[in-house]
């Protein structure tokens, strides 16, 4: 029995990583999570994956109490954020992810109002302005996925005041290239042209197995 969870948690691992391979096209990536949709929770629920709770929780800290606020889970995937924000009382949620496969296990939950297929970067998006109070967004900042360039995008999206939480794994920031001195300092460039400010920057430990997160949380000015 001990033997098959280790090596339940060696696959596990092995999808994980799969879906972050150096030099995979924004399809490949897509593709992949439309194969891995149907195991994904379980593959994630083996590896510890304390992320979704971690940005729920964060993100409702800051919400204090608006339980109506409708919130976009960005790069939402199967929906486990959207559970947790359920679990504590939010459910005007929206989703928008890349992959057709992740958000259709979503829509089979009922999670979300709206079911985005779309990719997020340097584009606009079907949504209107100031149209959000707040984006949850976990998971999505890894090798290949999200980066910098989709985040005025979702300032547009979300109303003055509103917030904008990100939980991703820490060493991320220093090991991907897409990231390394770049990722934070987009965000400071931001801050200093007045289109949203800093609420939080935590270290979150055991977001991913033993591995430590960073949650970042904004508040949306213009
Ligand atoms: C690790 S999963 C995280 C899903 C969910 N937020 C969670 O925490 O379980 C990453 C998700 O990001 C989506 N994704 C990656 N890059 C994207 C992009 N540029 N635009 C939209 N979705 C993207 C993938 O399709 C996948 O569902």
């Amino acid at each position: 029995m001990a033997d098959t969870t280790v090596v339940d948690v060696k696959l596990s691992d092995t999808l994980c990583h799969g879906a972050q391979k150096h030099g995979m096209t924004r399809e490949e990536v897509f593709r992949y999570y439309d194969n891995w949709a149907d195991r994904y929770d379980k593959d994630l629920f083996d590896l510890n994956y304390g992320g979704p709770r971690q940005c729920a929780e964060a993100l409702a800290e800051v919400l204090s109490g608006n339980k109506t606020a409708r919130i976009l889970d960005v790069a939402a995937g199967t929906g486990l954020c959207a559970m947790e924000l359920i679990k504590l009382g939010y459910t005007n949620l929206d989703a928008i992810d890349g992959s057709q496969g992740m958000l259709d296990i979503a829509k089979s939950r009922n999670l979300y109002h709206r079911y985005i297929c779309d990719f997020l970067g340097p584009r606009r998006l079907d949504i209107e302005d100031d149209h959000y109070d707040a984006i949850a967004c976990c998971g999505s900042f890894s090798q290949g996925h999200l980066k910098d360039d989709c985040l005025p995008e979702l300032i547009r999206i979300v109303k003055p005041g509103g917030l904008i939480c990100i939980t991703m794994r820490e060493e991320f920031l220093y090991t991907v290239e897409a990231y390394k001195d770049k990722l934070e300092p987009a965000m400071m460039a931001l801050e200093e042209k007045g289109s949203w400010e800093q609420v939080a920057r935590d270290i979150v430990p055991k977001y991913y197995r033993q591995l430590d997160g960073i949650t970042f949380i904004y508040r949306v000015l213009a």
